[in-house]
């Protein structure tokens, strides 16, 4: 089952890509289980620094699999939305960083999975949409809340209420893809980030992303006050004294994550 979504190590990377390209990597109830099963596989694994998720084919997900939607009762389609949510909630609560590398069409549950990525790369083949109203449904994988906090509240209502997609230019200019590439440069520049990023002192990498989330919904004294107990926090690691003696030294730093 977890075939569904496969994982490739590459040093201390993992490349996970959804692959069901017959049906654009549609997210059928199996696939998100595939899903939560490798973000668990990641999470367990502290050798990893860095995740990169995409699809195989010509898609990144074209949304939850329609196929599935005759089958569900009003109870099925509750635990179908909570389950995204778990595999998404999961995947973003990673305390590594996490790339979404798009390389095609991104809609419905897959727009919502790139938005449970910490940013999000975007082939000039992509497309990012959230069609549920086309269907008379809403997202049902965190996409109303996520898309808000991405993009601020007019692009979320436009792409929400009116269902049509948007093209990676637009994508990028509404901040919902930090960058766009050809193609085929695509995964080359999604692990080149994830190398980078990689590099960083573990510690420091994971407390910021924390911060950066957790900061979003709290009180601004709250988060300027996290902040000050976790820089103290970070202070005191090995990473940070390797980090500073490293560049007084002129060499690059070996962080060891503790
Ligand atoms: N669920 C199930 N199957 C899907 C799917 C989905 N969300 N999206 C695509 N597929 C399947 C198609 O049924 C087709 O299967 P088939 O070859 O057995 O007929 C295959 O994937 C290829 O899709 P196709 O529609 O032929 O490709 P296209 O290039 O003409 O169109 C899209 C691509 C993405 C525009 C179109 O597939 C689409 O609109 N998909 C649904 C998107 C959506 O509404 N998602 C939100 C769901 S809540």
């Amino acid at each position: 089952m977890t075939e569904l979504v496969t994982l490739e190590r590459r040093g201390n990377l993992a490349i996970a890509s959804l692959n069901r390209p017959d049906v654009l990597n549609a997210l059928s109830p199996a696939v998100l289980g595939a899903i939560e099963a490798r973000v668990a596989e990641v999470a367990a694994d502290s050798s990893l620094r860095a995740l990169v998720v995409t699809g195989e084919g010509r898609a990144f997900a074209a949304g939850a699999d329609i196929g599935e939607f005759n089958k569900f009762d009003t109870q099925a389609a509750l635990e179908f939305s909570r389950l995204g949510h778990r595999a998404f909630g999961a995947l973003e609560a990673l305390t590594i960083p996490t790339i979404a590398a798009v390389n095609g069409v991104a809609l419905g549950g897959g727009c919502e999975l790139a938005l449970a990525c910490d940013w999000i790369y975007a082939s000039r083949k992509a497309r990012f949409g959230q069609p549920e109203v086309k269907l008379g449904l809403i997202p049902g994988f965190g996409g109303t809340s996520r898309l808000v906090r991405r993009v601020g509240v007019a692009w979320a209502k436009e792409l929400v209420l009116g269902g049509d997609p948007i093209d990676a230019d637009t994508a990028l200019r509404i901040g919902l893809a930090n960058r766009v590439y050809e193609p085929e440069e695509l995964m080359e520049k999604a692990i080149g980030s994830a190398e980078s990023v990689a590099a960083r002192g573990p510690i420091a990498v994971s407390e910021a992303k924390r911060l950066l989330e957790e900061g979003q919904d709290a009180d601004v004294r709250v988060a300027h006050a996290m902040e000050q107990a976790a820089f103290a926090t970070v202070f005191s690691s090995a990473d940070r004294e390797e980090g500073v003696r490293a560049f007084l030294e002129k060499r690059d730093a070996k962080f060891e994550g503790r």
